[in-house]
């Protein structure tokens, strides 16, 4: 994993952008590039090719992308700085062509190959599928088909540098349209060539967990079952499904949040120490805690849609009134599970998940309940219950990390209140602006695989909640909507941890 303020430039190579009009190449990833020119991280030579079936001129293609980060720095009162904008266009391509068609890979090859010769890339190509991912299986093996993902070896003579291909999210709906992409993958690329992206992983907090875990002697001893109750994990979101009511109506709440992003979050919390930072130590350890997490049965999970309500101020529609929403939809706009895992570590502490729209508040946070001090020594006192100690990492916003534990009150009687101690990484250091694909789009440059999902842990996590999607599609939900748009979501998730003797922390 890299940490790059401390990293120097990648080598030569050219990045293809499929997708190149989209909205993601727009919102973050030219952005993303911008911000690598800034801290000089950018490859020392660099040609960006974008291909899209929108026809269009290079100079057409560079300018909106001017405008549209143009937008995107003015959020934060920003302009764009024209000598750092002149690195990133002076390196822009267009190439108009079809996904489908095979005569786009071939004007792509001579393109790479002109560009090559013109800028000694040492044919390095890293290819970005920022694309619908019905297009992944498709570009991969036309790509294939065209010699353009053979790495390392030589190709008419020339040398073939590094060919790596990033794969945006979902990566699959469901166990058997994963194996099916990665079957489909692997008959072109090697599995060190392909770069699965999950945007949550680019975030520094949730990079952070490994350094809080690992890099402090403090908390190891404490991390395992003895002194942990249990951990709660929540993926929160005030807004409701927005446009994209057709794309949640086939999701939902599940495949969209758990496979991906809080089984990512869980296994960053949950993994045993690797032996190095590299690759695949770290990935041989999530790969084991997966293996070690239960078998999830409906009775594990929970469902919800939001209705009507009022989010902050202002009223919001029920789900089945959203645009391109069924009337009858039963897709979940919630989400809740209970997961334990069954190793020496964790045996007995539940780790409790939950994701939804519509809720009270923004925000993700991995909460750590410790065990409860014995009561005993406060029999003479007033005090009748303790309050339990919370490690708490705040992923987003806000990033920080606060502890909670008891503290006496002022005053002659043995008194006490909860306090905490709180720790902000904006008060402490001086955030570079970063859309989120900075370190992601760095560490596919230089090779780092760390960030990324491995074809087994993308297939293990697919087969976690493969009984839960299966039993769901047979059952159709009762209650169908069961929390208000604004709420904390479905009591139901209440009574998963009741049923446990707990409770969630509020949403607030
Ligand atoms: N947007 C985000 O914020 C975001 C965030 C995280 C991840 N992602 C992921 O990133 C990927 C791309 O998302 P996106 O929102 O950028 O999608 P998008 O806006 O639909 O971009 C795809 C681009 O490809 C073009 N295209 C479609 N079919 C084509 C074809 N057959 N040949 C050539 N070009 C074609 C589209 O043109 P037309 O529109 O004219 O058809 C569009 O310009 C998805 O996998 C998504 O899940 C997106």
């Amino acid at each position: 994993m890299s940490m790059l303020s401390h990293k120097s430039p990648p080598p030569p190579c050219a990045i293809v952008i499929f997708g190149a009009n989209g909205d993601l190449t727009k919102r973050l990833i030219i952005p993303a590039l911008y911000n690598l020119a800034r801290t000089q991280l950018l490859p020392s030579s660099l040609a960006l090719v974008g291909v899209d079936h929108n026809k269009k001129t290079s100079e057409e293609w560079t300018g909106q992308l001017k405008d549209f980060l143009a937008q995107v720095l003015a959020k934060n009162n920003e302009e764009i700085d024209e000598m750092l904008w002149r690195q990133v266009a002076r390196s822009m391509t267009f190439l108009s062509g079809d996904f489908e068609k095979p005569e786009t890979y071939q004007s792509l090859k001579d393109l790479l190959g002109e560009l090559d010769e013109k800028q000694a890339l040492e044919g390095n190509v890293l290819f970005y599928m920022a694309v619908a991912d019905r297009f992944f299986g498709t570009i991969a093996g036309k790509l294939g088909e065209a010699g353009l993902v053979e790495s390392g070896g030589s190709d008419n003579n020339k040398k073939v540098g590094f060919r790596r291909l990033i794969v945006e999210k979902p990566f699959g709906h469901d166990l058997a349209s994963a194996k099916a992409l990665n079957a489909c993958l692997r008959k072109w690329l090697k599995e060190e060539q392909i770069y699965r992206i999950d945007h949550f992983l680019g975030k520094e907090t949730v990079q952070n967990i490994m350094a809080l875990r690992f890099g402090n002697g403090l908390f190891e001893p404490i991390w395992n079952r003895d002194r942990i109750d249990h951990v709660q994990i929540t993926v929160a979101e005030s807004i409701g499904v927005e446009t994209r009511g057709k794309f949640y109506e086939a999701t939902g709440a599940l495949r969209d949040m758990i496979p991906n992003h809080l089984f990512q979050l869980v296994a960053m919390t949950a993994m045993e120490p690797p032996v190095s930072f590299d690759a695949e130590d770290i990935r041989a350890k999530k790969a084991e805690m997966f293996k070690a997490i239960h078998c999830l049965t409906l009775s594990d999970v929970v469902r919800g849609q939001y209705d009507s309500g009022i989010v902050g101020d202002e009223k919001a529609k029920a789900y089945r009134a959203e645009a391109n929403v069924s009337p009858e939809s039963t897709a979940e706009t919630y989400a809740a599970m209970r997961l334990m895992i069954d190793n020496w570590r964790w045996a007995g502490v539940p780790f409790y998940l939950r994701t939804g729209k519509r809720l009270t508040k923004r925000y993700t946070e991995i909460a750590i309940r410790f065990k409860s001090a014995p009561l005993a020594l406060f029999r003479e006192t007033p005090v009748d219950e303790l309050d339990a100690d919370w490690l708490i990492l705040r992923v987003q916003p806000d990033e920080g990390i606060r502890l909670r534990f008891n503290a006496k009150r002022p005053g002659p009687a043995m008194a006490l209140e909860s306090v905490a101690m709180e720790f902000k990484y904006k008060d402490y250091f001086k955030q570079a602006p970063a859309v989120g694909y900075e370190t992601l789009i760095y560490d596919c440059l230089i090779g780092d695989a760390t960030l990324f999902q491995r074809a087994d842990q993308v297939e293990a996590a697919w087969d976690l909640v493969a009984p839960v999607l299966e039993g769901w599609a047979n059952t159709t939900p009762r209650h169908f909507p069961n929390y208000a748009a604004g709420s904390e979501g479905p009591s139901a998730a209440n009574d998963l941890l009741a049923r446990d003797g707990r409770s969630w922390r509020r949403i607030s």
